[in-house]
């Protein structure tokens, strides 16, 4: 952003000090707190001899105004630099016109690939909210990496292997129906699954008989393969629509079932290799006691595997599929010692991907529930979501009257609301669900943030002059408009942050702050009415306040909106 800048610092100061300019540039960022200035050169990074704040103090002395720097000062071990406003104003808002959708993002990943394993509920059993908060930071991982010129590989992995789908065809037997199949499939295999549980609690026959049916579809027995096909088939349509309205997409519907072959491989490694051990019942595990973390059961005493033991299969045919630079499992914290097993057993195996895999965890949500009680499926969530966001839109009549598509607008506030929630805090956090926080339009929250686009979509569309970027900046002169410039210019690093943490808070974080100073700017810096020159420079302030919000929004997964 601030190129020219820096590089100028860079040179007199590697002049001033001896230190190489190659050394000097990596010193310079942005300060904290721009009250300071607006470019800081960090004097203990240069490991130069001698005290820093006596060096700090020299440099800041000895400095040259120059290139619309205009002077430097030291701070402790820090020097600040103050650049010419108008001049670092029209070089940023410039930057956002020319960037567009673009601006904050880099290529400095091109070439790499990322596989992401996130979302992937289990077919006939409740999506919970392990599985929402997956999606909506799995997503924003693909999205950040994306924005770094990564290519990802978004994998669905789905739960559709077991003997719970013995049980699930023994059950569509007794109470299926073709027509509630294709109907709904997903919330109708759930109620057979229920039914199939509670089945099984009266009548111990009924578990044999799930075993027995799961062991023809291991051996490969046409009929019941045949059924289980079709569950998964439509299930995956189903999802396919849910995850559609939410704007993600997924390169690979896997799961489970998928990753047979690769398994067997894997076992059989294993048993190479000499790290399994044999139970005196026949069943078979590695013993990680070693590393602290237990004994990791890989095949039952019946012959049968297991999560973990897929999971392994999983990851070596991920790697041989897509040769992937980093894989990355999206999945809840109560699965943390899972992935640690998974990730020693691949490095005892040798695997050459081996320190590649990334868990990526995350803390509980407590509480999420609708009218109808606790949540088990997606579509209930976003359904509650919207219909409450709907009612909230329609209490202003007029305005109303002017949104385009009012179901759907009422659909990216509910997702909004949902998703800002959930990536405020860190990951690891737990956080309770809670409808009124969430969808509150003046708190924190992702309503919040939409209505601020809307804010400025308005006045763009009010406005009667075009968005100019060459307009005369001097003449935003006051500090709530530099206030906005700041945060701009800060994009591109809280982008390279986050990519860094995965953490989408940072982006959160960013809006609110973002979305806090459009909203005091827009009190005093009218651009209706006011005179062509002046409105210009407004507009062009606002248009790339516009523009990065969008980006943000965009970044976190979710659709800007224009009225509401
Ligand atoms: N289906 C699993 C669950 O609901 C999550 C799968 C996560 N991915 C994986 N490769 N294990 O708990």
């Amino acid at each position: 952003m601030f190129e020219d800048f820096k590089a100028e610092i860079a040179r007199q100061i590697s002049e001033l000090s001896g230190v190489a300019v190659d050394a000097v540039e990596p010193a310079i960022g942005l300060p904290n707190d721009t009250v300071h200035g607006d470019l800081a050169l960090t004097v203990p990074r240069l490991r130069m001899r001698g005290n820093p704040v006596q060096i700090a103090k020299t440099l800041a002395e000895q400095f040259k105004p120059a290139c619309s720097i205009t002077g430097a000062v030291a701070t402790g071990p820090y020097v600040n630099f103050r650049i010419d406003r108008p001049t670092i104003t029209g070089s940023v808002l410039r930057a956002v016109q020319a960037a567009g959708a673009k601006f904050g993002t880099t290529t400095e990943g091109a070439g790499k690939r990322l596989v992401v394993d996130f979302s992937s509920p289990n077919i006939a059993k409740p999506f919970h909210a392990g599985h929402l908060r997956s999606t909506i930071i799995g997503n924003f991982i693909c999205n950040v990496h994306r924005a770094h010129g990564w290519d990802a590989v978004g994998i669905n992995y789905l739960g559709d292997w077991g003997k719970q789908y013995g049980l699930l065809a023994l059950g569509f037997e007794r109470y299926g129906s073709e027509e509630a199949l294709t109907e709904n499939p997903i919330a109708h295999l759930f109620e057979i699954y229920v039914r199939m549980n509670a089945a099984a609690k009266e009548d111990e026959t009924v578990n044999d008989d799930a075993r027995a049916y799961f062991r023809r579809m291991e051996d490969g027995d046409g009929p019941a393969l045949a059924l289980w096909q079709r569950f998964r088939d439509l299930s995956i349509e189903k999802y396919k629509s849910i995850y559609a309205r939410l704007g993600i997409n997924f390169e690979v519907y896997s799961g489970e079932s998928q990753v047979t072959e690769p398994m067997l491989r894997a076992l059989q490694m294993l048993e190479d290799s000499g790290l399994v051990v044999v139970e005196q019942d026949g069943s078979r595990l590695v013993d990680l006691e070693a590393h602290r973390l237990g004994r990791a059961l890989i095949r039952k005493r019946d012959g049968t595997t297991l999560y973990l033991t897929r999971d392994i299969g999983a990851a070596m045919d991920r790697y041989e599929k897509y040769s992937f630079d980093k894989s990355v499992y999206v999945v809840a914290s109560a699965q943390d010692h899972h992935f640690k097993q998974l990730f020693k057993i691949v490095e005892a195996l040798g695997l050459p991907f081996a320190d590649r895999l990334l868990n990526i965890s995350f803390g509980v949500v407590r509480g999420m529930s609708t009218r109808t009680g606790e949540v088990v499926f997606l579509e209930d969530i976003l359904n509650e979501a919207k219909a409450k966001m709907h009612s909230v839109m329609r209490d202003n009549e007029a305005k109303y009257a002017n949104v385009v598509d009012p179901e759907r607008t009422a659909d990216l506030l509910g997702m909004s609301a949902i998703y800002i929630q959930d990536m405020s805090a860190r990951r690891i956090k737990d956080y309770d669900f809670d409808w009124d926080r969430m969808l509150n339009n003046q708190g924190d929250t992702g309503p919040y943030l939409q209505f601020t686009h809307t804010r400025l979509c308005s006045i763009e569309r009010m406005a009667h002059v075009p968005v100019n970027p060459d307009a005369d900046v001097s003449l935003l002169t006051e500090d709530s408009a530099y206030e906005i410039v700041t945060l701009i210019s800060r994009y591109p690093d809280v982008l390279a942050s986050a990519f860094k943490t995965l953490e989408p808070c940072n982006i959160v974080q960013y809006l609110f702050k973002l979305a806090h100073a459009v909203s005091f700017a827009l009190e005093g810096l009218k651009v209706r009415g006011q005179p062509d020159d002046l409105a210009q420079a407004r507009l062009l302030l606002f248009s790339s306040a516009r523009v990065v919000l969008a980006n943000a929004l965009s970044l976190l997964g979710l659709e800007p909106i224009e009225r509401m």
